[in-house]
């Protein structure tokens, strides 16, 4: 299969004349743990809807494993994993059945199974019969990764995953993703504004500034050019001119 999980070119979103997303070129391969990081209403989540499938594109193209956006199949959506920003899920439903709701909506042979070994893999089981609706931010979170990866996805978007939760939810989060691309070789396409957590978890990062791609390189490089954490924030901030000024 082609090493590329995600093939922009030129992806643009507009709204009126406003362009959310301009000219996106962006390559992600197979295996990266990738972090996307920029400014509030940088394009980000704009750009996860389009490569889920959710946001049709105003020009451009975009690839997810070898699948143009445009289509909606469920067998192109097969490849694709989504945890939103806000997890919905049925309130007065038990973990179980959110989850069970979902599998068989995806397809999911064996379910029950697979539900087990996903909440298993997630160090949770014994949520399953609990009503979602007694769920502090960070179960939901939970129930929502088990959600998005019950298909076994081979890439999985995450919008700000970190958002809302506290320093031993954002551990936990970051060590369950990280096994996730270990164990499973799972890509990782993830928005986020935490930039510790970008160097602890990702092996790739770009920046977008105002819709447009302003920076793009793998950690490693990243770190041998600019060393630790706080230049890492100085060279974001540098590429986002908008907020640094905005900042200061
Ligand atoms: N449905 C919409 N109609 C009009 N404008 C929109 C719509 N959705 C998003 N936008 C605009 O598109 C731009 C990009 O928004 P987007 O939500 O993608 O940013 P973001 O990088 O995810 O921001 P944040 O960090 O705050 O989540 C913003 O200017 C936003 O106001
Ligand atoms: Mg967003």
């Amino acid at each position: 299969m082609n090493t590329y999980v995600v093939e922009t070119r030129q992806l643009t979103k507009r709204y009126g004349d406003h362009a959310a997303v301009k000219n996106l070129s962006l390559s992600v391969e197979r295996g990266e743990v990738f972090g996307f990081l920029g400014h509030n209403g940088a394009g980000k989540t704009t750009t996860i809807h389009m490569l889920t499938t959710l946001l049709k594109p105003t020009s451009g193209t975009a690839l997810v494993c070898g699948k143009s956006v445009t289509d909606q199949s469920l067998e192109a959506r097969r490849h694709i994993g989504y945890v939103p920003e806000n997890v919905r899920l049925y309130d007065t439903m038990t973990a179980r059945a959110n989850l069970l709701f979902f599998a068989r909506l995806s397809g999911v042979e064996n379910p029950d199974r697979r539900i087990d070994e996903t909440l298993d893999f997630l160090e949770c089981r014994d949520l399953a019969p609990r009503l979602v609706g007694s769920f502090s931010k960070g179960l939901r979170q939970r129930i929502g990764l088990a959600q998005a990866i019950l298909h076994r996805p081979d890439v999985l978007f995450l919008d700000e995953p970190t958002s809302g939760l506290d320093p031993m939810g954002i551990k936990t989060l970051r060590d369950l993703i990280v096994r996730l691309n270990r164990e499973f070789g799972t890509t990782i396409f993830m928005n986020t504004h935490l930039i510790s957590e970008i160097s602890r978890t990702c092996t790739s990062i770009g920046v977008l500034n105002q819709g447009e791609l302003v920076f793009r390189d793998t950690i490693e490089k990243v770190t041998e050019r600019y060393g630790s954490e706080s230049s890492l924030e100085e060279l974001y901030l540098s590429v986002t001119p908008v907020q640094a000024k905005g900042a200061a």
